[in-house]
């Protein structure tokens, strides 16, 4: 087994344990079972504050994308060290607001908002709609006006460049169905401003997620930083730029990220001599590399063609590898000195895409742990309760201080919204 690289600080190798912060992962399977997502605070900290460190000195504001990960101590962590939030749903805005956020620091995403949501988000007061379509920003409009409010906005604009990432996870090609077209931009805006119940605030873009080359994100701020000085010499001054998340994590070795700094250095470069706030909405660079999914060997099973470790962690539970043939590190909590093999690892999901990686080497055993690495973006948030599984514990860890942040779903749980028909 090899050590986990230093690209997983949070996790040390040590005393032949692989540890979060000061705990032994086995002592955290011990405590709260398996599978269960384990999160070091001084990594999702760091995280947050080489963005704050980059943007010093300029008014920027940092929102963190809650789809990433929408714990509610997650998100208290960083409502406490002053970020803002990206929502894309009435019920991540109700979590920012359970965790303690400033809904004054909150931009609402996406290309469906109901006219619930958007009511939900006009009480609270947040920062800006980010609006995506000529049709949302009439029924803003119809919101706000009914409501006798006034809906802060900026237009989603669709930059028209290529993320070069996964198809998937691509947004800001013409093709894809986010935000408005580039040249339609300018329309709408003369629109928003003939329209009650609507007041300008702001421009933003997001093109992808898991970048790893900061051009496309650069090219795209340069468009938006166009747009502004049209809409400018039309007499529309906006109060912000938001240039959208995207930035990548290392998932592997080969496929090393930028820094968070080295990321912002072109686009701020395009932002030079600008007067308007800059917004961020990071998601899985402040998340990602903070979380493990910690999973059981339950089985090994030596098949004809391939030897299978068949865990305790589903796809349910991590759907990346499934989904998008996403590649996570997994290493074994206590490596073994016997030679590796190649397993296959994959849950008790009845389906041949229920797989975490393939023709892993590993040293392992029935009964050890694994550490399924890079797991803290879209790992809870996107698990299910697929085949009856209860969703796993969440644990969260500062030094020596474990947080159990989420415990297991029961199954009384699962069946409780459920009736059988009557006699
Ligand atoms: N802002 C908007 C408008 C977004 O749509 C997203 C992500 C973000 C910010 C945050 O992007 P990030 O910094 O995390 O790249 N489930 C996929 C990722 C989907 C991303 C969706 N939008 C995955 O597991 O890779």
């Amino acid at each position: 087994m090899s050590e986990p690289a230093p690209r997983h600080p949070g996790f040390p190798l040590r005393d032949g344990a692989l540890h979060v912060e000061g705990i032994p992962l086995d002592d955290i399977a011990r405590r709260f079972g398996t599978p269960c997502y384990v999160y070091s605070r001084a990594t999702l900290e760091a995280a947050l504050a080489a963005y704050q460190h980059a943007l010093a000195g300029r008014d920027a504001l940092v929102c963190y994308a809650v789809k990433a990960n929408s714990n509610l101590a997650i998100l208290q962590l960083f409502a406490r060290r002053g970020a803002g939030f990206d929502i894309v749903s009435g019920g991540e805005l109700a979590r920012v607001m359970a965790a303690g956020g400033d809904p004054g620091k909150v931009v609402f995403s996406g290309v469906g908002k109901t006219e619930a949501e958007m009511r939900q988000a006009l009480e609270a007061g947040i920062y800006c709609f980010n609006v995506e379509s000529a049709a949302e920003l009439e029924r803003l409009s119809a919101v706000a006006t009914a409501l006798g409010r006034e809906a802060p906005i900026a237009l989603r604009v669709n930059p028209d460049v290529d993320a070069r990432t996964h198809p998937y996870i691509s947004t800001g090609l013409r093709s894809n169905k986010f935000g408005v077209a580039h040249g339609e931009a300018l329309a709408l805006y003369r629109r928003a401003r003939t329209l009650p119940g609507l007041r300008i605030r702001g421009i933003g873009c997001h093109i992808g997620s898991q970048l790893l080359d900061p051009e496309p994100a650069a090219q795209a701020a340069g468009r938006i930083v166009a747009l502004a000085d049209a809409l400018a010499a039309d007499g529309i001054t906006l109060e912000h730029l938001d240039l959208g998340g995207g930035l990548g994590i290392a998932y592997r070795d080969d496929e090393p990220a930028p820094t968070v700094a080295d990321y912002l250095a072109p686009l701020l470069a395009r932002l030079e001599g600008r007067r308007e706030r800059l917004l961020v909405e990071p998601g899985r660079s402040l998340v990602g590399a903070a979380g493990v999914l910690l999973t059981r060997v339950e089985y090994l099973k030596h098949g004809q063609e391939k030897d299978f470790a068949i865990v305790d962690a589903a796809m349910n539970d991590l759907m990346r590898p499934a989904l998008y043939d996403a590649w996570h590190d997994i290493v074994a909590v206590r490596p073994r000195p016997q030679p590796a093999r190649g397993y296959e690892i994959g849950g008790p999901v009845c389906e041949s895409g229920d797989f975490l990686g393939h023709e892993r080497p590993l040293a392992i055993a029935a009964g050890d742990l694994l550490a399924v690495m890079c797991a803290g973006a879209y790992g809870m948030t996107m698990s299910s309760n697929y085949n009856t599984r209860a969703r796993a514990a969440e644990v969260l860890v500062e030094g020596d201080r474990v947080h159990q942040v989420r415990r297991r779903e029961t199954l009384a749980e699962l069946l409780a919204a459920e009736s059988t028909l009557p006699d």
